[in-house]
């Protein structure tokens, strides 16, 4: 166990903000854990659990306690002959996990290829994209319970997962901590390519298979999303809007180049960085913060910008669509 008084969180958010935490506590295994959570240390403190911080966003120095899982063990725990079930330790960075994966010919996760974050708190923001949710290879989600320090099994049925969405971030928000995920991939080479234009990418670089979907999905991101190392952010910052399918049609009729993608009969989605860059936000910038100028969902910070400087930012993007689009966006990234 490793913990820090006055701890520095700057390596701990890929914003790059440069605030504190009162007590910075990095444990290694379920035992650790048990003993932090029945330590005076965090008794009567305001206690936050993070994953790799890329969803996070300081407006000021946490007075608390900081817990973080450096819980690194992948093993698999059983097979049969078409799917292997791995268990991945809370604290394994998501895209160390999604190589070996992918190394090992064990189909699921490449699409989800060098998203940011850790896998615990990738199981509890439900982390997507092109097409594939982390919740389509979940099996199991174990779990200690904050008060009790019991150890429980949630199915992943008893998550209740929805579009970057679980009970972890709702009902059940700060009672549990994740230590392990247990994932159910398949030996069988089947993709998910349907996402726009993914398969003809995928085709320009080579053959389809896993080696080459990662390939291809690490070059879209690099292509779209600045790497957090180089310049603090925290990928898509809003949610994409779901918005009643009558709603949708208005807005098409005015703009009929509007791109949405089918939710139901009744709910459409609309991709947020796309209503942000309608309302002429690529590329701006206010202070230290500004909107990526190769995906308008991203907001950056150029160097010393304050949680209050982008969560500014923020508000005047969420103002700017509602009034010309009447949308609210709401932020996917964690206001701390
Ligand atoms: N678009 C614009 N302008 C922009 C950005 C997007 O017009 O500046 C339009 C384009 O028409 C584009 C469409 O929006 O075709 C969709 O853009 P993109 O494929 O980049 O995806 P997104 O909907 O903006 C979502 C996820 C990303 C994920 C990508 C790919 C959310 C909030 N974001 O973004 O996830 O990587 O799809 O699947 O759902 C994240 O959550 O942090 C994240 C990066």
């Amino acid at each position: 166990m490793n913990t820090q008084q006055d701890a520095s969180l700057l390596s701990y958010n890929t914003f790059g903000i440069n605030a504190k935490a009162d007590y910075l506590i990095e444990y290694d295994s379920l035992d650790d854990l048990r003993s932090v959570l029945k330590s005076d240390i965090i008794k009567g403190k305001k206690v936050l659990h993070i994953g790799g911080g890329s969803n996070l966003l300081f407006l000021n120095n946490f007075e608390g306690v900081i817990l973080h899982s450096a819980i690194h063990s992948v093993e698999k725990i059983r097979e049969d002959e078409q799917l292997v079930y791995v268990e991945v330790g809370s604290g394994v960075v998501w895209d160390d996990f999604v190589a070996y994966a992918v190394e090992n010919g064990w189909s699921g996760t490449e699409n989800l290829s060098l998203i940011p974050g850790e896998t615990g708190a990738a199981a509890v923001q439900n982390i997507g994209a092109y097409g594939v949710e982390i919740q389509d290879v979940i099996e199991e989600v174990k779990v200690v319970d904050m008060e009790t320090a019991e150890l429980k099994v949630f199915s992943k049925a008893a998550c209740n997962y929805g579009y970057r969405d679980s009970i972890f971030k709702k009902e059940l928000k700060g009672k549990f901590i994740i230590i392990s995920v247990v994932f159910r991939l398949k030996k069988a080479a089947e993709f998910n390519l349907s996402y726009q234009h993914l398969e003809e990418a995928v085709l320009k670089n080579g053959d389809i298979d896993l080696k080459n979907i990662r390939q291809t999905i690490i070059s879209i991101r690099e292509s779209k999303l600045p790497d957090p190392k180089v310049t603090g952010n925290a990928g898509s910052f809003f949610m994409n809007p779901v918005v009643p399918k009558q709603t949708f049609l208005s807005l098409q009729e005015k703009y009929p180049q509007i791109p949405h993608y089918y939710v139901s009969e009744t709910e459409e989605k609309i991709p947020a960085g796309w209503l942000i860059e309608q309302c002429g936000w690529k590329g701006k910038r206010l202070g230290n913060a500004g909107v990526h100028d190769k995906q308008a969902l991203v907001i950056v910070n150029h160097g010393g910008a304050t949680g209050a400087e982008i969560e500014h930012l923020a508000r005047e993007i969420q103002s700017s669509v509602k009034s010309s689009f009447g949308i609210d966006l709401k932020p996917e990234v964690n206001f701390i």
